[in-house]
């Protein structure tokens, strides 16, 4: 079976097994696969484990994590509602950027992990996440914040929540693209009118393609 005919979440763990398809295997502790609700209506893709995560084997458990956990409350979400995943599942050593052959080799597993939880919005946090899912190389500072359409789902690219512990100004910045996030969520509840759950009613920038270089179909989901 490839992972791609794995039917749930489970058989798709126990197919990436003790994994060893790139050299990240070599170094790290344990494959840290994604953690949270598995029917999540909210999915968060980040770049790839650290240190604590790779001693945890969970996603965001770390001082990223922590904000996270804050950025989460602030819009009504606890991490056990969304779903927390990662580019790639192995932690690149020092935590250097993830290479781009291990992330060809290891982005099936994720992209099979979307398939099965299906959420109806991914927020992707960073470069590394947004660039992969919106196929794209534009730079995550002119992405974030936006609504993107990628096949059927909306994806909201914010900062990385490491970004704001270098540098205090993008606390804001997360916050507010949080906000975003909510009134995307919100406004996908047929039951709320659109705008409605925009806590300041500012206007949302809707975008139904990306921009230059981000085509809207994303490569394999
Ligand atoms: N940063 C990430 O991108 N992912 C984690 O799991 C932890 C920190």
């Amino acid at each position: 079976m490839s992972g791609a005919d794995c039917p749930d979440l489970a058989s798709l763990r126990e197919h990436i097994g003790d994994c060893r398809r790139c050299p990240l295997g070599e170094t790290r502790t344990q494959v840290v696969f994604g953690v949270g609700d598995p029917d999540a209506r909210l999915m968060f893709i980040g770049e790839g484990p650290g240190k604590n995560e790779d001693l945890r084997g969970e996603p965001f458990v770390g001082a990223a994590g922590k904000f996270l956990d804050e950025l989460l409350a602030s819009i009504g979400f606890t991490r056990s509602q969304v779903y927390i995943a990662n580019v790639v599942k192995c932690r690149p050593p020092g935590n250097r950027d993830p290479l781009p052959i291990e992330i060809e080799t290891c982005t099936p597993f994720l992209a099979r992990q979307i398939e099965i939880i299906d959420p109806k919005v991914i927020s992707t946090l960073g470069k590394f996440a947004t660039q992969y899912v919106l196929d794209t190389t534009v730079a995550i500072t002119r992405l974030r914040g936006k609504l993107y359409r990628v096949g059927g789902r909306r994806v909201v690219p914010v900062l990385h929540p490491a970004a704001a512990l270098y540098n205090g100004s993008n606390r804001q910045v997360l916050f507010d693209d949080f906000r975003r996030l909510r009134a995307v969520l919100d406004r996908e509840d047929d039951s709320v009118p659109v705008g409605a759950g925009d806590p300041e009613g500012e206007t949302l920038e809707m975008s139904d393609k990306a921009p230059e270089n981000a085509p809207v179909q994303p490569q394999l989901f």
